[in-house]
């Protein structure tokens, strides 16, 4: 079985995977944390923005001006599409947000769903937050989630053994997590099928291993940077994050620019 970049086949079954995740309800959330703390924001950069689903719904409140982006350039592919079928006014980019080339700035930079989850190392998360601060305007937020050991627990039992199907791709999923050293696996093993579906023609492996932090962590990480902590809010609420947090989103503001 091939093995192949993350999210390269599992883009045109990524939305199928996630048909339970109200983005609508998402974007609102992100929405109320700007408004809270930034409402003079304009321009704002999605970071891992996947198929765009939080972009677009954030886009039809009309106030943002959106530039979303992803590593995936199959991802970005899938934005771009239901982009234009759903009318938005979205622009798509392929970035790594460790590379972060762009020349322009903005008053917001958020990224949801433990994409930063990807980072494996406490210098690969400071990298990042390096890298938006050359994009970030004086008196600009960064808000980003992270996953906690609370929420891998909690998950790893219905993630794994899922499986789907897309037109002519089917994915089966495994999910494990090591609790010792806080690496939550999920592999896909995706099948593009013949039309009449009878026959397999090609089989895939993605295997997407991310890195499970507590608070007490991402919180000592943040303290090797120069990022300055507004607010730690806990499971879509305005409510301050704690150790019993699933995921945890952070308002973060640049104190070069203080
Ligand atoms: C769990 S998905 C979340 C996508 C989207 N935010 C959502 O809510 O559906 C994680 C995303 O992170 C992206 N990603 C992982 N590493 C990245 C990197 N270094 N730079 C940019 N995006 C990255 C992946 O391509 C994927 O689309």
């Amino acid at each position: 079985m091939k093995e192949s970049d993350n999210y390269s086949n599992l883009a045109p079954l990524y939305d199928k995977l996630m048909e339970n995740v109200d983005y609508e309800s998402w974007a609102d959330y992100i929405d109320e944390i700007i408004q809270e703390h930034h409402p003079e924001c304009e321009k704002v950069l999605e970071l891992a923005c996947g198929t765009g689903s939080v972009a677009i719904s954030l886009d039809e409140l009309g106030y943002y001006e959106i530039l979303a982006s992803d590593l995936s350039p199959q991802m970005i592919e899938v934005a771009k599409q239901k982009a234009l079928e759903q009318n938005a006014d979205v622009r798509f980019q392929t970035l790594n947000f460790l590379n972060i080339n762009i020349e322009e700035e903005f008053d917001v930079i958020f990224s949801v769903f433990d994409s930063v989850n990807y980072l494996q190392t406490d210098s690969e998360i400071i990298a990042m937050l390096e890298e938006c601060e050359k994009v970030l305007k004086p008196d600009g937020l960064f808000i980003y989630d992270f996953s906690t050991p609370l929420n891998s627990l909690e998950a790893v039992d219905y993630l794994n053994n899922e499986e789907a199907e897309v037109k002519d791709l089917r994915f089966f999923r495994t999910s494990e997590y090591d609790a010792i050293n806080k690496i939550h696996t999920n592999t896909f093993e995706i099948e593009q099928l013949s039309e009449d579906k009878k026959e397999i023609l090609s089989t895939f492996k993605e295997v997407h291993k991310q890195r499970i932090y507590t608070l007490e962590e991402m919180l000592s990480i943040l303290k090797q940077t120069p990022y300055h902590l507004v607010a730690k809010y806990g499971d879509f609420d305005l409510i301050d994050a704690d150790e019993n947090s699933a995921r945890i989103t952070l308002v973060l503001k640049c104190q070069k620019h203080l």
